[in-house]
């Protein structure tokens, strides 16, 4: 359908890049890229209006998403608009126009296009020999310059060469370790370096890839400290069983496997180390606010359920309560991952299996009918009362209406 427009509009439409790279390894990918010689804008608003998608455009960048009746997502993207320059060669530019976008690109197995116009769909464009080294499981940059024009591609390198169980090209290789060397990651902002990092950790297996970055000296990127090593691999192992374990209790909180795998990666930063990848990363305010910036206080949380396991005596549930509840998710697996422990998972389990769920049986109006006061003593009379009934001592309505009123 796509090309069936494209050629109604003159335009000659591709799939490109990850998508034609994944289609040929067999692997499924639902992030289709498409590029249009010529108005991409165009194109999207005219297959949006016979198809009834909505369209999201850039104008600046020639841009535009599809969002399909489904809800997959198409990107469009033009090549450069030579096409209006000379239309009078218009053949040969637009051919050039395509291979000139091609060769922006950052691995030869991402420069593939596959034609979706009729009259030619299904042709493979393969001007960089990404078939070959397809086949020869080959990560291989364009030019001897592409580390330097963008040296989060040396991130993309890894991540590629470690999903796809491909490798570096030697000569790429070199030129990666050159970029290294020469301190060009230095250079790329916090947010891009954030972006490409979280892209690994998200990866069904990120251990590889941080071994990788580490073999390759992009750790300390992220901070000059970071190390890898075995308690790293470890923890990677920990976390790794904690998410899974989190998995099997089935519960309705979703948890971002790639912040656990954050905090595992960061784990012997000092707190004013940590901060500071923080803010290298240019980590967004919400993300500290809800999660990375709980760090320490989940740490010492967690001491304190350990220092209380060792004393033999069980924990209370208020306390368990009171030192679990506003961690997130990603925080307790963190701690769980760090010590290991298996009565620390059997309380954290009982924690957000039944604590984190338990409410009072009276209500405010029936505290203000027995005489309750409003104001900050409230809010302190709840907290008892629900310490009370995570311990058992109060077990009904009357009972904590009885609570209260002492
Ligand atoms: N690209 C690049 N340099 C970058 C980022 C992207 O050249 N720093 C190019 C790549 O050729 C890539 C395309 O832009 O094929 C789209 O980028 P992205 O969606 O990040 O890559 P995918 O190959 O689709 O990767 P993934 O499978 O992880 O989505």
């Amino acid at each position: 359908e796509l090309g069936r427009t494209g050629e109604r509009l003159g335009m000659a439409v591709y799939g490109v890049g990850g998508f034609v790279r994944d289609l040929l390894l067999d692997i499924d990918n639902q992030d289709v890229d498409i590029t249009v010689e010529g108005d991409g804008i165009l194109f999207a608003e005219t297959f949006a209006r016979q198809h009834g998608c909505r369209v999201r455009s850039h104008q600046a960048f020639g841009t535009a998403v599809l969002v399909l009746p489904t809800g997959g997502k198409l990107d469009i993207a033009s090549t450069r608009l030579e096409f209006y320059e000379s239309p009078g060669v218009l053949p040969t530019v637009e051919r050039s126009s395509l291979r000139r976008d091609l060769h922006r690109r950052d691995f030869t197995i991402n420069t593939l296009a596959l034609c979706l116009n009729p009259d030619r769909f299904g042709r493979l464009i393969d001007h960089y020999g990404g078939q070959k080294d397809l086949r020869e499981k080959m990560v291989r940059v364009l030019h001897n310059l592409s580390f330097v024009e963008d040296p989060t591609r040396c991130f993309r390198a890894v991540r590629f060469e470690q999903r796809l169980g491909f490798h570096l090209e030697p000569h790429t290789e070199g030129l990666l370790r050159t970029a290294v060397r020469m301190g060009l990651v230095e250079r790329v902002g916090g947010k891009r370096l954030l972006g490409e990092l979280t892209s690994i950790l998200r990866e069904r297996e990120p251990l590889p890839a941080v071994r990788r970055m580490a073999a390759l000296g992009l750790l300390p990127f992220i901070h000059a400290e970071l190390r890898f090593g075995d308690d790293v691999e470890h923890l990677f192992a920990e976390s790794e069983r904690a998410l899974a374990w989190y998995e099997l209790l089935y519960l309705p909180t979703p948890v971002e496997a790639w912040a656990v795998y954050f905090l595992a990666l960061t784990d012997r930063l000092d707190s004013p180390k940590y901060r500071e990848t923080c803010t290298r990363l240019a980590m967004p305010g919400r993300w500290l606010q809800r999660l990375f910036g709980h760090r320490h206080r989940a740490i010492k949380h967690f001491q304190a359920l350990r220092q209380g396991l060792r004393g033999g005596v069980s924990i209370a549930n208020s306390r368990v309560y009171a030192l679990l509840r506003n961690i997130p998710i990603e925080l307790l697996l963190y701690g769980l991952a760090r010590s290991g422990q298996e009565e620390l998972r059997r309380l954290v389990s009982h924690y957000l299996v039944r604590l984190a769920h338990v409410t009072l049986l009276s209500t405010g109006a029936d505290l203000h009918d027995i005489g309750v006061p409003p104001g900050p003593s409230f809010g302190r009379i709840k907290e008892r009362l629900l310490a009370a009934r995570l311990d058992g001592e109060v077990r009904s309505r009357d009972d904590e209406l009885e609570f209260a009123r002492r």
